[in-house]
């Protein structure tokens, strides 16, 4: 009888890879298919997230929802991934005794094993290891031919941000061999995708070699652009301190690479990039924004930011606002700071009260989002070359691709052929967070 898997992802985009990837193995090795509803599943997996404490806290709501679920149903098995599983090991069990088996991101080959044993023995599993780069000698690529594609190409991170639990949970940078990812670029592509995402924590720390010679992550892109059916190109995410000049000039002779760089800048005082120990200052940033501007002048800027960082002043928060009125940032992230556990900014001295924080951050978000629709409102009565991801989730009627800057657009279209295709869009409204149009004919 087959057995029926149910996966929930929290978190980054790695984790959704990672997750994939977990399907595809234990399909391949167990015979698992995807489960509809958590209720029919035998083994439950939740692939988590501890980037701040309240991703954390959503783990045990969720254990807690599916113990419910086991009562009925004891032969269910409970399987918890990712960061909170790497920083908490057995300590997920002894908190919540519902979970059977805990693993860590570069573990999860080991899913069928330990699923066997906890079913065979009755004896809980933990592994939360860090064996470099072994689970990919376990996974093969299983393309189902979907327009955009995750492939990770360096795993951890060493940058130890002082805020950041990545480097703890996920371990030290190592990044795949090139002709490893060239392979499973190369198998997507024949299965029809269109659009590879290359995947890091860190991608321009990437260290490949190619024909002898050390190669870096704007190599693999040339390499990347060459493979037949690849038309777009996006990687995520870089570091400012890390972004090298050949990933600069990339942007002039590869055209698949998009127009779109996510560059997280967290803070613009550098008062509080020191406190980070992020490596960079604002001046050093806005001269790398420049310098990319000068050579793809449409490029758009997406960027992370902490707020309220322990002792950031009225000032240092304003040096961010004049950072994100420079750049003019598209589409971004921001966040009150979280402290995580054994990280050295945790311990330093925070005396911006909480209120003050959140004041902070509706300042900023209120911003970005004046910015974002700007963005948008200037697209209207243009024609946009969009790559078609598939129907719109609100509306079966339409469909959604993504422009070359990477805003969503809808246009409606029953017309399922397109998916996949790169095709030019009419624009003719702007929603804060996405385009509206017609096919061009
Ligand atoms: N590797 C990426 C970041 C990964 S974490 C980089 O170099 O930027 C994703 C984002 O979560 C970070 O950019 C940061 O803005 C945010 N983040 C990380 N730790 C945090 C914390 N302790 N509190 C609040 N936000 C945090
Ligand atoms: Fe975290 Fe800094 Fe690495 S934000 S993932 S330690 S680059």
């Amino acid at each position: 009888m087959t057995k029926k898997l149910f996966i929930k992802t929290h978190g980054c985009q790695m984790n959704e890879y990672d997750s994939a990837k977990m399907f595809d193995l234990l399909e391949e090795k167990e015979s698992f298919e995807l489960a509809e509803t958590e209720e029919e599943a035998d083994l439950l997996i939740l692939n988590t997230c501890s980037i701040r404490e309240k991703a954390q806290e959503k783990v045990f709501h969720q254990i807690g929802r599916w113990r419910k679920i086991k009562e009925k149903n004891p032969n269910l098995k409970i399987a918890i991934g990712g960061c909170v599983a790497s920083q908490e090991g057995e300590n997920i069990i002894k908190r919540a005794p519902a979970v059977d088996i805990v693993f860590g991101p570069q573990t999860l080959h080991k899913l069928p094993d330990l699923y066997n044993e906890k079913s065979k023995t009755d004896i809980n599993q933990i592994d939360i290891s860090f064996p470099k780069l072994e689970k990919f000698n376990h996974l093969s690529v299983h393309g189902t031919g979907e327009p955009s594609a995750f492939v990770s190409i360096i795993e951890g991170c060493n940058k130890y941000c002082s805020f950041c639990v990545v480097p703890k949970t996920r371990g030290h940078e190592v990044s795949r061999t090139i002709e490893d990812i060239i392979n499973e670029i190369s198998a997507l592509a024949d299965k029809g995708t269109k659009e590879i995402h290359l995947l890091g924590q860190n991608v321009n720390n990437f260290k490949g070699t190619y024909k002898g010679e050390k190669s870096s992550l704007a190599k693999l892109i040339e390499l990347t652009s060459k493979i037949e059916n690849i038309e777009r190109i996006r990687y995520t995410t870089s570091h400012p301190h890390e972004f090298k000049d050949d990933l600069v000039e990339i942007y002039d002779s590869v055209p698949e690479l998009v127009s779109h760089v996510h560059l997280p800048v967290q803070s613009g005082s550098d008062r509080i990039l020191k406190l980070m120990r992020r490596r960079y200052n604002v001046e050093k940033y806005l001269d790398l924004v420049q310098r990319i501007r000068n050579v793809r002048p449409d490029m758009s800027f997406s960027s992370d930011f902490i707020v309220g960082f322990p002792g950031e002043t009225k000032d240092d928060f304003m040096g961010t606002m004049d950072v994100i009125n420079e750049v003019r940032f598209d589409e971004s992230f921001s966040f009150i700071y979280s402290p995580r556990p054994n990280t050295t900014a945790s311990d330093m001295p925070d005396d911006v009260s909480n209120e003050e924080k959140k004041e902070r951050l509706s300042i900023l978000q209120n911003r970005l989002s004046q910015l974002s629709f700007g963005y948008s409102r200037k697209k209207v009565g243009t024609i946009q070359n969009c790559l078609i991801y598939g129907q719109s989730k609100r509306d079966p009627g339409q469909l959604q691709g993504r422009t070359i800057c990477n805003r969503v657009v809808n246009f409606p279209s029953n017309n399922i052929d397109l998916v996949g295709q790169l095709i030019n869009i009419k624009i003719n409204e702007a929603l804060p967070n996405c385009l509206r149009g017609n096919l061009q004919n």
